[in-house]
This record gives structure tokens, sequence and C-alpha cells, in this order.
């Protein structure tokens, strides 16, 4: 791991113009961080999808077609706090369908505390816990052939490329049979005005968030970033629908990174790209999903139709 991330930032900040990846900021800081980012008052897109699974689950439960006697398995990319698969869950149980709950996080402590939370407050749902990587996992469950329900929630897959994304999509269909589900959420293209603030709250957390990227990499890999001569920035292209986010250099300014055994030089107003946070509406999920073997059944949206829950068919 400590070597992926040497290669991976020396290889972003060799590049030109500069980038590191966003994946690095979930460490014990960032993931606190980011909690409180889905809390943040302009930070929309938790709330919007908790709207569709709290007020839309029965069509949730409707688009992905499960027979009432028929087992299942419900497995979720990167449960997080489940908060919204809660809503789900709930309603999944009161209904009496069949099935097992399967949360995969890379983050162990994460998993317990989802565990220990739902076996309080639905005794009788099923939590089957997977720490680790998404496809080390789905190739460990294919073997099961049971139909499969996956969750990929929280526009997480925003954070690819559309062509990382559609190979990611792909990646998922050839662990899964045909019939099986994919249920994507996403974050729509909307104005400016709405999706700025969402990465530039007033508070500052999304900010910290950033640059804690750069405190990591003084800590893991012996660096001097002083990030006080450093500064978040967003910016969102509506016309195209991709926000990103950007640490810019306030100042000239050279950085050592010991263990990769190099300086690096930052020019006052230089930006580092750190993260894409890409929109979406039905073209573009139909670009990405063409050369996959998903095919789009229905589309639900929260009731500002700020986001959107796709539910694919794998065919
Ligand atoms: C995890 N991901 C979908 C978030 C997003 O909106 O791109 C990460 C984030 N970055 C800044 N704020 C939140």
């Amino acid at each position: 791991m400590i070597n992926t991330f040497k290669s991976d930032v020396q290889e972003g900040l060799d590049a030109s113009p500069k980038t590191l990846p966003s994946k690095y900021f979930y460490d014990k800081k960032g993931d606190a961080l980011f909690v409180e980012i889905m809390n943040l008052p302009e930070y929309y897109l938790t709330r919007s999808e908790l709207d569709i699974f709290k007020n839309k689950t029965q069509d949730l439960i409707d688009g992905v077609d499960i027979k009432l006697n028929s087992y299942f398995e419900l497995i979720e990319l990167g449960a997080g706090d489940g908060l919204k698969t809660k809503e789900l869950l709930k309603e999944l149980d009161a209904q009496n369908f069949k099935f097992d709950y399967f949360p995969i996080d890379i983050s162990s402590n994460a998993l317990e505390l989802l565990q220990k939370d739902l076996n309080t407050e639905l005794p009788n749902v099923s939590v089957r816990p997977q720490q680790g990587d998404y496809f080390k996992v789905l190739d460990s469950l294919k073997r099961s052939n049971k139909p499969k329900v996956i969750l990929f929630l929280g526009s997480n897959i925003g954070n690819m490329t559309d062509e990382i994304a559609s190979q990611f999509i792909y990646n998922l269909g050839s662990n899964l049979n045909a019939g099986d589900k994919l249920l994507l959420g996403v974050d729509l293209i909307k104005a400016k005005e709405i999706v700025l603030p969402a990465y530039n709250d007033s508070r500052g957390v999304t900010a910290a968030f950033n640059l804690n990227l750069m405190t990591r990499i003084n800590n893991e890999l012996g660096a001097n970033f002083n990030i006080n001569n450093f500064k978040h920035q967003p910016e969102y292209n509506e016309k195209d629908g991709v926000a990103k986010s950007f640490i810019v250099s306030t100042v000239n300014q050279t950085v050592e990174i010991k263990s990769i055994g190099k300086s690096y030089q930052f020019l006052a107003g230089e930006k580092i790209r750190t993260e894409i946070s890409r929109k979406y509406n039905d073209v573009l999920i139909e670009k990405i999903i063409d050369n996959t073997d998903f095919t789009l059944e229905t589309k639900i949206m929260d009731s500002k139709e700020y986001f959107a829950d796709y539910i694919l068919t794998r065919h």
C-alpha cells in the first residue's frame, strides 16, 4: 500500500500539469472529514439520495424486480455507515423478502460498526460483512450463483473518468449472471450555483479534506509541504458536468519528499488536480454502459431531481 502510494504520488507530481489521486483522501482523518462533508448544508448529494431511499423505497424494490419468495444477495460496494441502505433493508425486512446483505468496505472498523447497528435495529436481517477489495470479494461471491443486486451509491462512480467508469461497470458485469441488477447512484448535471458550494462549503471542511492529502504525504512519505502555502480551489464546468478540485500553490516554493528522494517546484498560482466529481445525464450514462453487458431499466430521482439511482440489468 505504502509503495503504491509513493509511486502514485511520484507519477502525479512528475506529470504536467501535476495531479494527485483522490483515493488517498481517505485515511482516518480523511474518513472523519468526509462524514462531516456528508452532513454539511451545502453537500446535497447524500441528502438527495437518502430522499430516494426513504421516499421511493417501493420504486427501488419494484425496479430491481426481485420475487418475494426467491432468495437473493444484496451486495453493497463501499457500504460506509449504511445510512441510505438501512431504509431499503427496513422495507425488504417488513415485506419478508429472503436475502443476505453483504456490505463490502475497505475499512473493517466501518463494517463492525455497521453490523452492530444493523443487528440492533434490524435483528432479522442477515448481515455478512466482507472486508477488502470489491472485485476480490465479488469473485468469491460469484460461486454462489444466487441472484444478485449490487448497490454502488453516493456518486462514487463520479470520481472516475468516464473511460475508467465504463471499464469498472464492465468488470462488475463479468462477475454477475444474466438478470442480476446494478443500482447505480449518481449526481445529476445541474447549475453551478448548486454544485460549486457543495465543493466549497462555508466552514472550510472540504478545503481541509483536500489539503489533508498533503498532510498525509508529509506523514507517510516524509515530505515537508507547508499547507499554509497552498489553498483549496474547486471548479465546475456546467456544460460538461464536471466538477474538479485543485490544490493551488500560493507562493513559489520547493517541497522535498524524502521517501521519493526528490524535490518538487511549485510556482505561485500552479494548480494540482486532486479530484474529479463527474455529474451525469441519461446520455452520459448510456454512453458509459454502451460497451458493458448492462442495459438501462429505470431511473429513480429525488423530489428536487438533483440525484438519480439508475437500475441496470446484466443481460
Ligand atoms: C465520494 N465522492 C462521491 C465525493 C464527491 O462528491 O465527489 C467526495 C468529495 N469530494 C469533495 N467532497 C466530497
